[in-house]
């Protein structure tokens, strides 16, 4: 995997400010990115911690208006929660929409955006880099309305990706969008963001960040903006997920953790992500739980595919400290012990018999990982027995 690629390439269109006391700037903010009647989108539960008057207040302050509030999203959100938000958006008069939360909430905003702005029902608009474009969809893309971002876990970075995975509830699928103007035009990382986070999401979003950094460093289509990003993200995780965990009141651990995950984020993924999504969408396994359930498993899967791969694992096993032997099979080992350990450490669960998966699910879960994009992307390529022994694993 060394050497210089043929191609790649490295889009980032976000504008990220992050800091403490941002939140009463919102409203400045986000009036330079073209909005003035807010859609803000978000869950009962952030609603119910008051960080909802807190945003509302600073997108008044900035001059601008909340044209209406959508807290309707579920952990899991799926086709129907994005169309009836695009709806309430339509009929609210807004012209911009603001997602306040984490992965579901942000995703919906994303998607119901898109369905807000050329129409249509949310599963129109899976693919990648399908969306609207000039010259019969060989020029620019057609922007959607302004959308921003304030991240309410430490995860899954969608807060600066074009990317957005919504439940398709009669599929039993998850569906994968992925286009430029889904990039946000605007993101705000404040650890008062996070300030209610309970423990055990801080602790299963972190480990999301850390299988994105983890998995887009050995992903096949590895690149060297992607490396910097994934291993200074590996750096902050190293020093900061188990301390925002332990002490859900450390600022500065939550601040770094939001930069993390926002580093972490890419679409370069792999086996661990292909894993996780078909058992959230068949099991309601939790991202970030199923990501640490899955990750140990493909890593020592992948650490036997070859020196190449085992070399990227080891660069991951310098930065975090972790002493291993020559052998790529001891590299992925030790570093497969490595996150196990700090998954048992922050106390989440460690298999899937202990989230809801029964062994009967196994030939579903396989299908939906072969079926899945991110397969493709994987160091090792894996065939439908290697899914059905990872998954026996993972039990
Ligand atoms: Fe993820």
């Amino acid at each position: 995997m060394a050497g210089f690629k043929d191609f790649y390439q490295y889009v980032d269109q976000t504008r990220l400010i992050a800091g403490r006391g941002l939140l009463e700037s919102t409203g400045f903010e986000f009036m330079k990115e073209g909005a003035s009647r807010v859609f803000i989108v978000t869950d009962d539960v952030i609603r119910g911690t008051g960080l909802i008057d807190k945003v509302h207040a600073g997108v008044e302050d900035g001059g601008l208006e909340v044209a209406g509030i959508f807290d309707g999203v579920p952990q899991d959100s799926s086709t129907y929660v994005v169309e009836e938000c695009a709806g309430a958006a339509k009929e609210a008069g807004a012209d911009s929409f603001l997602a306040v939360g984490g992965g579901s909430v942000m995703d919906t905003a994303k998607v119901a955006d898109a369905v807000f702005t050329h129409g249509g029902t949310a599963r129109e608009q899976e693919g990648f880099f399908l969306m609207p474009r000039a010259n019969d969809g060989m020029g620019a893309p057609e922007p959607i309305a302004p959308l921003a971002c304030i991240p309410t876990t430490a995860g899954t970075g969608s807060e600066v990706s074009m990317a957005a995975v919504i439940k398709d509830p009669e599929e039993k699928v998850k569906l994968e969008i992925a286009d430029f103007p889904l990039f946000p035009r605007l993101a705000i990382l404040d650890p008062e963001s996070t300030r209610t986070l309970p423990a055990p999401i801080a602790a299963a979003t972190g480990m999301d960040a850390m299988t994105h950094a983890i998995e887009g460093y050995v992903s096949a289509e590895w690149n060297p903006h992607g490396d910097a990003r994934a291993l200074h993200a590996l750096r902050l995780i190293r020093d900061n997920l188990e301390r925002a965990v332990e002490d859900t009141a450390d600022e500065t651990a939550r601040g770094n953790m939001l930069v993390a995950a926002s580093l972490a984020i890419t679409i370069q993924l792999g086996s661990v992500h292909a894993m996780s999504h078909p058992a959230g969408a068949h099991f309601g396994v939790p991202h970030g739980v199923a990501n640490a359930i899955h990750l140990p498993h493909v890593i020592r899967f992948n650490a036997r595919g070859g020196d190449d791969i085992a070399n990227r694992y080891r660069d991951i096993n310098e930065l975090f400290g972790i002493e291993s032997g020559g052998s790529g099979e001891a590299v992925g080992d030790a570093l497969a012990d490595h996150v196990s350990g700090v998954t048992a450490r922050m106390g989440l669960p460690t298999r899937l018999s202990e989230v809801g998966v029964p062994e009967s699910g196994i030939p579903a879960l396989v299908e939906g990982a072969m079926g899945d994009g991110t397969t493709l992307l994987n160091p090792r390529e894996p065939t439908e027995e290697d899914y059905e022994e990872l998954y026996r694993q993972a039990l």
